[in-house]
């Protein structure tokens, strides 16, 4: 195989990315193990939050050394077995056998329903890709960082991101692209809206492949999201902000829908998470009301669009309402990058 490296090129290397809330969601998988997507979606990579990771293959290693966070190590079990068989990947690909020490910190909450898996396995794409000696291009990165988590495909590129759901079964079509760069749109704001309450009991990758099997409207989802991507990828490239979120909180609406409807159901919102839905439909609906909009991950956790001139007005409103923590007022970040400060 062309990839396989030489041990000369092995090196020490650590990348930041941000994450990602997605206007369109993804929610269902059509392979499991290659993380290929039912639907397309698009999302905007915030600026505010980060993971940084740094990866070595080291001699002398039994197995993979994995620390999160400065103090957790990982000595098996689920997370451990997932950042495992993404560097498995990456060293079949370049013919290394060497285990890994992988050190890795979020600057923001982490499994707070704010999409650190996606910042996370796109930093480790980057930085263990380069590590093992291999020179990927962005589409690549893409579809690496995808095997681990599906919206860390989008997490690779900063702005909005389209990722696409592709047709091959190898999955060499679904990957993501950048549609705006972080400046194309520098007045969109995505506040993060943390809400009181307790981490989720059921994951995104247990919980959609519950929804595919049991919930009767997953194939009305299939069938209309298709023109969600389109009015958002209009609404985009027309900066019309209503259109964007009208369509991005509607198709919020329809995944929490499908969840729902799933057998058991998923259940993610919580009172605080309701109290924010009610404000941003009230702010709105006023006599020269506030253009906000809100969008739900699978969390309780919730994200409000608006525009920079009003973001004084929404972040009034919203931080004293019953069961909200905090806000985080994040405007569109940058794509996943290498940078020489390493954390061992
Ligand atoms: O990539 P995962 O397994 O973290 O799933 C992400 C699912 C949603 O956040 C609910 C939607 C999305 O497109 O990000």
């Amino acid at each position: 195989m062309s990839d396989i490296v030489s041990s000369d090129k092995l090196r020490k290397a650590t990348a930041i990315a941000h994450p990602n809330i997605a206007l369109v969601k993804y929610w269902g998988k059509r392979d499991e193990k290659l993380i290929l997507p039912q639907n397309g979606s698009i999302s905007m990579t915030l600026d505010k939050f980060s993971t940084k990771t740094t990866v070595e293959f080291l001699e002398g290693l039994e197995k993979d050394f994995i620390m999160l966070n400065s103090d957790v190590v990982l000595e098996g079990g689920v997370e451990y077995e997932k950042i495992v068989r993404f560097l498995d990947i990456v060293r079949l690909r370049a013919g290394v056998v060497l285990k890994a020490k992988v050190v890795s910190e979020n600057d923001f909450p982490t499994a707070a329903g704010l999409a650190s898996s996606a910042s996370g396995f796109a930093a480790l794409a980057v930085a263990c890709s380069t590590a093992v000696g291999l020179d990927l291009d962005k589409k690549e990165l893409s579809i690496l960082a995808r095997q681990g988590s599906g919206s860390a495909s989008r997490s690779v590129y900063g702005g909005f991101v389209e990722w696409y759901r592709g047709e091959k079964e190898d999955g060499t079509d679904s990957y993501a692209e950048q549609l705006i760069d972080e400046s194309g749109w520098g007045s969109f704001r995505m506040i993060a809206v943390e809400v009181v309450g307790e981490e989720k009991k059921v994951k995104s990758r247990a919980g959609m492949k519950q929804t595919v099997q049991t919930s009767p409207y997953y194939q009305s989802w299939l069938d209309t999201v298709d023109k969600d991507l389109e009015q958002v990828r209009k609404g985009l490239s027309g900066g019309n902000f209503k259109l964007v979120c009208e369509v991005a909180e509607k198709n919020c609406l329809k995944m929490h829908s499908l969840m729902l409807t799933t057998k058991p159901s998923l259940v993610y919102w919580n009172s605080g998470t309701m109290n924010v839905i009610r404000k941003v439909i009230s702010m709105r609906d006023e006599d020269k009301g506030t253009e906000c909009y809100f969008t739900i991950d699978a969390g309780h956790h919730i994200c409000v669009m608006c525009e920079g001139k009003d973001v004084s007005n929404v972040q009034k409103e919203l931080e004293n309402l019953e069961g909200v923590k905090g806000l985080t007022i994040c405007s569109p970040g940058d794509d996943a990058k290498l940078v020489d400060e390493h954390l061992f």
